[in-house]
């Protein structure tokens, strides 16, 4: 099973809501011995950085691919020794990026809700769609909106984008992930879960709990997705 995390814009929240289903894949499958990896194709490596640091859960990996020549080598190497294969991909659109949307099971197009973030994303889902027609497979994928400001009204950038994309026939993950100091500390926090044990009053306890909640609607909305696909093995996220 491979999920891909695409964008042409920059800083629209990949690497953070990769490493919120990275982490929900784990805490959900850990009890079946669920293997995630990651491969983190960002020059910068943010998520071999979060590798190091204590408080990993061991049953993810990470692997640094920074050269995108090199991801179609790694992406068949890894995935035969996890149950599901997370790419961070760097948004230049060159041939590596267009292989690896091939190989992906779903490909996710995160987008906030700035002035051209839907263009950016349209622009994305047209790369996904373009290689669905080089390959003759449909390519499963779903924008989602991230970093989401919470509360009871949607704001009006977000429904603008979120409209945008479904008048052109765009299928969305239904939860945003919400905008939390909880998920920007996590490449610095290891998971929600430490975050939660280390923290030490109420105000913080509720702000992570907030952040679980809502990791977990955004990991069930993936889920279903998932297996609304139709040909793909979904065994490996039960
Ligand atoms: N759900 C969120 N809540 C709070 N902050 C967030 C959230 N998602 C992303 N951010 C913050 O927004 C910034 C960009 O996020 P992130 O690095 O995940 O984006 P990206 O698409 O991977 O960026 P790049 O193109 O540089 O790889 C970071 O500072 C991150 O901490
Ligand atoms: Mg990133």
């Amino acid at each position: 099973m491979i999920i891909s995390f695409v964008s042409s814009k920059g800083g629209v929240g990949k690497t953070t809501s990769l490493l919120v289903l990275a982490t929900e894949l784990e805490r959900v499958g850990r009890s079946k011995g669920r293997r995630v990896t990651i491969i983190d194709a960002d020059r910068n490596a943010p998520l071999v950085a979060w590798a190091d640091m204590p408080g990993r859960p061991e049953n993810i990996r990470v692997v640094g691919v920074p050269n995108t020549e090199n991801l179609v080598d790694a992406i068949d190497e890894e995935q035969v020794n996890c149950d599901v294969l997370l790419l961070d991909l760097p948004g230049l659109a060159d041939v590596g990026l267009a292989n690896a949307i091939m190989l992906s099971d779903l490909v996710l197009v995160p987008l906030g809700g700035g002035g051209l973030e839907a263009a950016e994303a349209a622009k994305t889902i047209k790369l996904v769609r373009r290689q669905s027609r080089l390959t003759g497979r449909e390519i499963p994928y779903r924008a989602l909106m991230t970093r989401a400001p919470a509360g009871a009204v949607e704001p009006l950038s977000y429904r603008r984008n979120r409209e945008q994309l479904a008048d052109q026939g765009v299928p969305m993950i239904k939860h945003a992930l919400l905008s939390s100091p909880a998920f920007q500390e996590l490449p610095d926090g290891g998971n929600l879960e430490r975050m939660l044990e280390d923290a030490t009053d109420k105000r913080r306890r509720d702000q992570v709990t907030k952040a679980m909640d809502n990791a977990q609607a955004y990991y069930r909305d993936i889920i279903a997705a998932l297996k609304e696909l139709k040909n793909t093995k979904t065994e490996a996220t039960e």
